[in-house]
């Protein structure tokens, strides 16, 4: 009897030896005389166990992790065997990281062959395309709407609202754009389901190019990807043959096709408008609104341009229906939201939830706090233009209304988790440092008044003139917030003012409230 074994080939499980576990599991079975068929799948998100190694048995399958080449020889012995080996994590789906999860977005990955398109489809693949094709294009889009799916890539825009818009705009060619640049801080999970389950995002702009009349899709992916680049150009070949993609998608009268475009790698080309400038060959620079790319977008012509996430969360929305979904969340936070715990923490990984979770649940329960054993101190979410939260904020829940209250946002979802020894004022510094880096130049408040910012809290740091320096440097974060064309500039006052208001100390300054009395 052939063997089956799951072995990862997810970008982070390849960085701890996914590779060389794989090969040693092929020589290792040679030796041991095993008929063994090796899968190599997306990773379950369990990042502290990687590799993680599972096997398919009659009852599940069962996680070993994380495995290191050496472990190799005992662990086949032991799959062989009885099973028992120190490594042993016991039946995946039981893992309780795992079990608490609502995998809606994340349902296949880590669980199918992201080659294989038999794979996708034995597991409920395609079934939301094909609702879409029978329902037609305005109940597809009004599902959407209905669903009260919001965009993963940070703005919380309604899905189904913007492709209605670009449904509703005449145009001789309509493009579906997506924005697989990924460049926040501590996030990973468009990457992982480009890498674990690429067909999920292909059905997801198939579905949006009927709603909206577009034939033409781009995934625009950056550089430092390269791995999730070959498993959606393969992903995207694959659907071709299989007619998921061409002049009759799914044997319908609708076409649509779609091809990566790779980006060169900066900030601001994740950044809408920017990364439509970077897809037409130009240099990417923000282009001011309106017009939205709704109406005149990628070449001149109505885009749909969404977030990975997004678009791979509509073929489970048109599958089980709009109300199936809008269940999951609270408030006006619809459905679930891949969540990414990363920086200092001890179980950092992908963790899919409701909304509705608190910060404190996420950093202390889920991701067990730090990994250095150190006292938590401070969380960034939503990426590098994201508000730093003290442990006094973690009864906040995931919720954009909710994070928007407190002057945070959760952008795509990221949650980067730093110990007693943070510095906040350093902190400060990075994002103004990262800003003037990454300004695209069009715009004065952002391309003056990073630099500007960093000097200023270079001041503030170095004890010059500290009390002026902190009106400037608040001063400084208004002109950026308000005048800034775009959010690079508009949105990096938050990790600076959220550091300054909840850790003055490391400024050097008086706590908040005192120093306005
Ligand atoms: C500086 C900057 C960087 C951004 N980077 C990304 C990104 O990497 N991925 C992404 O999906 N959205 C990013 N966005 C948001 C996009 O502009 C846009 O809102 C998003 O692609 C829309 O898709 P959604 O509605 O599905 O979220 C960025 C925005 C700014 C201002
Ligand atoms: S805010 Fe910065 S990145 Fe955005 S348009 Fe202005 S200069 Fe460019």
């Amino acid at each position: 009897m052939t063997l089956r074994l799951y072995i990862p080939i997810d970008a982070g499980a390849l960085a701890v030896g996914a590779d060389d576990v794989a090969t040693a599991m092929r020589v290792a079975a040679a030796r041991h005389n095993a008929a063994v068929d090796i899968v190599r799948n997306g990773s379950r998100g369990l990042y502290w166990l990687e590799p993680l190694v599972e096997v398919e048995t009659p009852a599940g399958r069962i996680a070993y992790g994380p495995v290191a080449p050496g472990d190799v020889d005992s662990l086949l012995r032991a799959i062989l065997g009885d099973g028992a080996h120190p490594l042993r994590q016991g039946p995946t789906e039981d893992i309780p990281w795992l079990k608490r999860q609502t995998r809606l977005t994340f349902a296949r990955c880590g669980v199918v062959d992201p080659r294989s398109l038999e794979d996708y489809r034995a597991h409920g693949g395609y079934r939301g395309l094909e609702r879409a094709l029978s329902l037609g294009a305005d109940a597809t889009i009004e599902e959407v709407v209905q669903s009260g799916l919001r965009g993963r890539g940070g703005a919380g825009f309604p899905t189904g609202i913007k492709w209605r818009t670009v449904a509703q705009t005449k145009g001789p060619q309509k493009y579906i754009v997506c924005n697989a640049d990924e460049g926040d801080s501590g996030t990973f999970a468009d990457r992982m389901i480009m890498e674990g389950d690429p067909f999920v995002l292909i059905e997801g702009m198939a579905i949006a190019g009927i709603a909206v009349g577009a034939t033409k899709g781009y995934v625009y992916i950056r550089s430092e990807y390269p791995h999730a680049v070959a498993a959606m150009e393969a992903a995207i070949v694959a659907a071709r043959r299989g007619g998921l993609l061409g002049a009759h998608v799914a044997g319908s009268s609708f076409a649509f096709d779609m091809e990566v475009r790779v980006g060169a790698g900066a900030y601001v080309c994740g950044e809408e408008t920017s990364l439509l400038d970077s897809l037409e060959g130009k240099r990417g620079q923000v282009r001011a609104k309106p017009p939205l790319p709704a109406h005149q977008g990628l070449f001149g012509r109505p885009t749909v341009i969404n977030n990975v996430l997004s678009f791979a969360s509509v073929p489970i929305i048109m599958d089980k229906g709009a109300a199936f979904y809008r269940d999951f969340g609270m408030g006006r936070s619809r459905g679930t939201m891949p969540i990414q715990l990363a920086g200092n923490v001890k179980h950092g990984g992908l963790f899919e939830t409701a909304f509705g979770v608190t910060l404190g649940e996420l950093v202390d329960d889920i991701g067990g706090g730090t990994a250095s054993g150190r006292p938590v101190r401070a969380v960034q979410v939503g990426g590098p233009l994201g508000a730093y939260f003290p442990r006094a904020l973690f009864d906040t829940p995931f919720d954009y209304e909710a994070f928007t209250a407190r002057d945070g946002l959760i952008g795509h979802g990221g949650i980067v988790v730093f110990d007693d020894t943070v510095n906040m004022a350093k902190q400060a510094r990075f994002a103004l440092e990262f800003c003037a880096l990454e300004s695209c130049g069009k715009c004065t408040p952002c391309r003056i008044g990073a630099t500007r910012g960093v000097e200023v809290v270079d001041r503030i740091i170095g004890n010059d003139n500290r009390a002026a320096n902190i009106e400037v440097l608040e001063d400084l974060c208004n002109t950026m917030k308000f005048g800034s064309l775009c959010a690079l500039g508009g949105f990096t006052p938050y990790p600076v003012m959220s550091a300054l208001n909840h850790f003055p100390e490391d400024f050097g300054a008086q706590p908040r409230l005192q120093a306005a009395e």
